[in-house]
C-alpha cells in the first residue's frame, strides 16, 4: 500500500517512528530546518511537507496534518498504517474557553471532546472518549517538569466548525469544564487507539474567546518554542 495516495514516500524506514505533526506544512519545515539535524524532505503531495532528520541524535518525522479531522485523519492513518509509525504527537494551537487559560500557555489535551461524528465508523454501542496516550502523557510532564515549563492538562474540544453559525456555543463546553479549542486531535486519539500506536496532542492558546486576545500570525509561527521543546524530547 505504499506510497499511499498522500505520502509520496516508497521505502519504509524513511519515515521514524515518531512524527511531530503541526497543522501547518510550513510549520513542519521550521520546525525540521531549525531543531532537527540534516533534515531530509520526504513529502511535497499537495505542499503537505514532510521531513525526517534526528534531534539529540535519535530519529524523528516531522509532518504536516492540515486543519481539520478530514485531513489530520488522513494523515496519521496512512503515518500509523502504512508507514510503521508509532507515535504521533500534534503540536498545535488552540483557542482558550477559560477565564485561567491564557493566551501562550501550554496546553496537553488528556481526552478530546469532539463535535464530529468521526467515531461513527467503529459502530460502538456508546459514545467513545477520545484519550492521549498514558505513556506519552506521563513522558511529556517530566519533561515540562523538569524544564520548568507550566503545563495545564485536562479536556480539549476538536471541534469541526470554526465559524460556528451559534458564535457563543462554545460556553457549553467551557460550563463541563473543557480547557480550549482546536480541530484535530480526536480524530488522531482515535486512530492512534484504532491502530495500537501512541498520540498526544500538545498545544499553545494563540486566542482567546473569554478576552479575545490573540497572538500574531509571526509568534504562531516562531514564538512556540517551550511547546517545540516539549515535544522533541518526548520524540
Ligand atoms: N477554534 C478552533 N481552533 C482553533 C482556535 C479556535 O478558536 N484557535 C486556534 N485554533
Amino acid at each position: 500500500m505504499i506510497p499511499t495516495p498522500h505520502i509520496n514516500v516508497s521505502e519504509q524506514g524513511v519515515i521514524a517512528e515518531t512524527v511531530l505533526m503541526p497543522g501547518d506544512p510550513l510549520r513542519a519545515k521550521f520546525i525540521a530546518e531549525t531543531y532537527l539535524e540534516n533534515p531530509v524532505q520526504f513529502n511535497s503531495v499537495r505542499n503537505m511537507f514532510g521531513f525526517t532528520g534526528t534531534y539529540k541524535g535519535k530519529k524523528v518525522s516531522v509532518m504536516g496534518s492540515g486543519m481539520g479531522m478530514p485531513s489530520i485523519g488522513i494523515y496519521s492513518y496512512e503515518l500509523l498504517n502504512f508507514y510503521g509509525v508509532k507515535n504521533i504527537i500534534r503540536i498545535g494551537s488552540c483557542g482558550a474557553i477559560q477565564e485561567d487559560v491564557k493566551i501562550r500557555d501550554i496546553i496537553i489535551g488528556m481526552s478530546a471532546s469532539t463535535t464530529s461524528n468521526y467515531a461513527s465508523q467503529y459502530n460502538l454501542p456508546g459514545t467513545y472518549a477520545p484519550t492521549a496516550s498514558w505513556p506519552l502523557m506521563k513522558k511529556a510532564l517530566t519533561i515540562a517538569e523538569n524544564k520548568a515549563i507550566p503545563v495545564k492538562v485536562g479536556n480539549i474540544l476538536s471541534a469541526d466548525i470554526f465559524y460556528d453559525d451559534e458564535p457563543e456555543v462554545w460556553k457549553r463546553w467551557a460550563r463541563m469544564g473543557v480547557l480550549a479549542i482546536e480541530m484535530e486531535a480526536a480524530a488522531l486519539y482515535m486512530n492512534a487507539a484504532r491502530a495500537g500506536a501512541n498520540a498526544i496532542c500538545i498545544l499553545t492558546v494563540s486566542d482567546s474567546l473569554v478576552s479575545h486576545e490573540a497572538t500574531s500570525a509571526e509568534e504562531r509561527q516562531t514564538s512556540f518554542t517551550n511547546m517545540m521543546e516539549i515535544a522533541l524530547e518526548l520524540a
